[in-house]
């Protein structure tokens, strides 16, 4: 029989186990640990928490698609290393008490300036009514991707986001199949078609390929389970489409056009002369060209060549407020995010898409304030300085 001051110790033990207390302190030590994993999203604290969220929550081959850049991903690092190129120049004794972030967009006041990016593929069962919900209650226009509209129709969409979301179309060598669809969700009552030109040639998504590997599941939507269809090198596409395309769309409907993909001064010229409404400077989120050019580098030379003429979005790395607010003051209208709120739904449905937006916009707030810049149109080239 053990002596009694064992018994005494394993009893107190067993108490101190069950007690509340305990419980308490092991999730603190956990809460302390780099590889504490938000369960809830609710206890986030930047957008950044949700990703491991998200990794733990998707099987690899979904993981691998969402994270995917491509060949050796220096643009998606790029992408995000570019917004400390440049720094904020804060400003004091400003009345703050009120801050306006709304902005126009063709006609239409948004209450805020970030936007959520196309995605083809979402980890949900709600795919897009799941994005389009979390859209409505934080007020934030949302883009159907061609990929979500097939499945679920855009005026479906529409219903669940209470008003207009905007539609993105990837067109096909066939293009009298894709004015079809321009048709179709022109009837549909949809106001903005935004046309992305930057996967057209092929791409080479090395992750998705790496992690597709280890999956064996069947999942047709975003990656085949044979490893033998990954190609070497990339999958290069035989493009037919270009500028005289673009002619055409602008001739088949009275929606805006907006072209997502643009990352040069030429090509921005060639979209104003070939009457395109706008222009998202976008490298796809580092899944197109490697050109190892952050997007935001990009946005001053697109900026510069089209002098107002059309509104510029920019997306690609936005992660914090003050990523937001540097974009803006290098001369975008307004900003769409892609993979954080694409981690938000795979972890945590329609909630985790408003805690992003939640967090993104109340940090922009905080940024505002502390630059004096009480509404969008104070933010301006004074308000941030290039890294010497
Ligand atoms: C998983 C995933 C799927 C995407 N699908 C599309 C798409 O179908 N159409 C499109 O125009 N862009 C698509 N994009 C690109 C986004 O619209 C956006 O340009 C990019 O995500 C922005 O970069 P960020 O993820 O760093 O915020 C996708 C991006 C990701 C991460």
């Amino acid at each position: 029989m053990a002596p009694d001051s064992d018994r005494n110790r394993r009893a107190f033990l067993r108490l101190l186990l069950s007690s509340p207390l305990f419980a308490y302190g092991a999730s603190l030590s956990a809460a302390l640990q780099d590889d504490f994993v938000i369960t809830r999203p609710e206890q986030a604290i930047n957008v950044m928490e949700f990703e491991a969220a998200a990794r733990k929550a998707l099987p690899p081959g979904h993981w691998g698609y969402l994270a995917t850049g491509v060949d050796d991903e220096e643009t998606l690092k790029a992408n995000r290393e570019g917004y400390s190129h440049f720094q904020l120049r804060p400003r004091r004794l400003v009345d703050t008490s009120k801050i306006d972030m709304s902005v126009d967009l063709f006609g239409t006041q948004w209450e805020t300036p970030i936007a959520l990016a196309p995605c083809g593929t979402i980890f949900h069962p709600e795919g897009a009514y799941a994005v389009a919900r979390a859209a409505q209650t934080r007020k934030a226009l949302t883009i159907v991707a061609s990929g979500q509209e097939e499945q679920r129709p855009i005026e479906t969409v529409m219903k669940a986001r209470g008003g207009p979301v905007w539609y993105q179309l990837y067109a096909s060598n066939d293009f009298d199949d894709t004015l079809k669809t321009v048709k179709r969700v022109e009837s549909a009552g949809t106001p903005v078609m935004v046309w992305t030109v930057d996967t057209l040639p092929g791409t080479n998504r090395e992750t998705t390929q790496r992690l597709r590997r280890i999956d064996t599941r069947d999942c047709k939507s975003c990656h085949t389970t044979d490893p033998r269809t990954g190609r070497p090198g990339g999958e290069f596409r035989s493009n037919t489409v270009t500028w005289e395309s673009m002619r055409r769309l602008r001739d088949a409907t009275k929606m805006k056009v907006l072209i997502k993909g643009i990352l040069t001064s030429e090509d921005a010229e060639l979209c104003v002369q070939y009457g395109a409404d706008g222009i998202i400077v976008s490298n796809h989120g580092g899944r197109s060209a490697e050109t190892g050019r952050a997007s935001i580098e990009c946005l001053t030379e697109v900026v510069q060549t089209v002098r107002g003429r059309v509104p510029v979005l920019v997306d690609g790395g936005i992660r914090r407020g003050t990523d937001v607010f540097k974009a803006l003051a290098l001369g975008a209208r307004a900003v769409l995010v892609g993979r954080p709120y694409q981690w938000g739904v795979s972890a945590f449905g329609q909630a985790g898409v408003e805690a992003v937006l939640s967090i993104l916009q109340n940090e922009l707030h905080v940024v505002m304030s502390q630059c004096g810049t009480r509404s969008i149109a104070e933010i301006g080239p004074n308000s941030i300085v290039r890294r010497s």
